[in-house]
């Protein structure tokens, strides 16, 4: 990816991710703007970059739409790591097309993607703004895989996307996005349509990982693919997943596909707003030691129509550092003047696919994808919906 002295507005840049976010781009002497709801705290994280000169800090609440519109105009790009989304997003990103500036966020909120995607697409073209949703591990390496796997295939029948974690410990910045989506508004892509996927009963399926992870039992998984696979392949189904064994250790995952749909009612009731409290009690996040030891693997199929099975890998350390690397990275393309590209994109719309991901081998991410063949890995279905 090329660089670029353009400035980056971080919103968010106090929390976890925010955080991350600044002390990557200030590595990289990118002149920076750090907003967000409190001047204090933005104060402290400026005077932890130590970059004097090139950082600037700016309260912008949420509610403030002037002032909002004031610091986004700062930048060439804005980097939105303010979360929930669902909560944040619509104000910033407002505030992106009326200054005509670009906006990524690390969103991992499906429903959230699908509205830049749909509702805001027009007016992002109109301003001549781009803005890429979920650039984070959710899920700009999935949907550059399943990019690189499925494209050479021509028409598809279907996509399907799995998931699997070691090590993960969510900050409170995801289990409270976490909440915004267990509330069963999440979507599914069937048949060339996308249609409301809360309330379907729970699904228990194996999905053979390459080794040494081996066969995971998985449950459905409102990952942002669904929503952004379909804008840049011709595709019927997108299916997503995530093994059990990512969200709870032991004999307690198998528990996982039948908590989801207790989870949709239970977040429809007050006491989602008691969770919420509940997660303010929480440790922030997991100290560096464990960020980085996290491993991560995600695995896309293409089916053709003809038949045809292409399969891909891609794997890698660190959720939250991949994530502030990630948003570094797509910055830097979208703060070059040459970038042209308008409107609610997907992140293998606004990126070049292959390069992006050869981009991140110096943090430990590594893909291949098999040339095409019958439909199977080692005898097992790479994705059997079963059990
Ligand atoms: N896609 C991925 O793979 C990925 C990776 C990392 C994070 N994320 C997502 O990024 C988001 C942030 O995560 P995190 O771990 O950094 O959370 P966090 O530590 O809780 O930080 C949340 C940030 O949002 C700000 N914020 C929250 N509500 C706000 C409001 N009403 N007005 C203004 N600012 C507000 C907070 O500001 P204050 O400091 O003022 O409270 C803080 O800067 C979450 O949605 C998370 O799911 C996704």
């Amino acid at each position: 990816m090329t660089s670029s002295t353009g400035t980056v507005v971080v919103y968010g840049a106090t929390g976890y991710t925010g955080r991350l976010v600044a002390t990557e781009l200030a590595a990289r002497g990118v002149p920076l703007v750090l907003a967000g709801r409190s001047a204090e705290r933005l104060a402290a994280v400026a005077a932890s970059l130590g970059h004097g000169a090139g950082v600037a800090v700016a309260e912008a609440p949420l509610d403030d739409h002037r002032a909002l519109r004031d610091v986004v105009s700062r930048g060439a790009v804005v980097a939105n790591c303010a979360g929930p989304f669902a909560r944040t997003g619509e104000p910033v990103l407002r505030a992106a097309i009326e200054a005509g500036v670009h906006y990524v966020d690390t969103t991992g909120e499906q429903d959230w993607i699908h509205r830049v995607l749909t509702h805001h697409d027009g007016a992002l073209r109109d301003a001549g703004a781009a803005a890429v949703p979920g650039i984070g591990f959710d899920y700009l390496p999935g949907d550059l895989l399943c990019h690189l796997v499925g494209a050479p295939l021509g028409p598809l029948e279907r996509l399907d996307v799995a998931y699997h974690l070691e090590g993960f410990g969510m900050t409170r910045g995801t289990q409270r996005s976490a909440l915004e989506m267990l509330d069963g508004r999440d979507l599914v892509y069937e048949d060339g349509a996308w249609g409301p996927g809360g309330g379907r009963p729970p699904l228990r399926a194996a999905v053979v990982f390459p080794d040494p992870i081996g066969r995971q039992t998985v449950g459905r998984y409102p990952a942002g693919e669904i929503v952004t696979v379909p804008r840049h392949l011709d595709v019927g189904t997108v299916s997503a997943r995530l093994s059990t064994s990512s969200v709870l250790p032991g004999r307690l995952s198998g528990l996982v596909p039948y908590a989801a749909p207790v989870l949709e009612r239970v977040m429809r009731t007050p006491l989602k707003s008691l969770l919420d409290r509940a997660i303010d009690l929480l440790p922030e996040g997991p100290p560096e030691d464990g960020r980085r030891a996290v491993r991560w693997t995600i695995v896309a199929t293409a089916t053709a129509v003809d038949g045809r099975v292409r399969r891909g890998v891609v794997r890698g350390p660190d959720v939250y550092g991949l994530t502030a690397r990630t948003i570094a990275d797509a910055v830097s393309v979208m703060a070059d003047d040459g970038y042209d590209r308008a409107g609610g994109l997907a992140p293998a719309q606004a990126y070049d696919a292959r390069a992006t991901l050869d981009g991140l081998a110096d943090f430990g991410v590594t893909w291949g994808v098999d040339a095409p063949a019958a439909a199977s890995v080692d005898g097992v279905p790479a994705t059997a919906e079963a059990s």
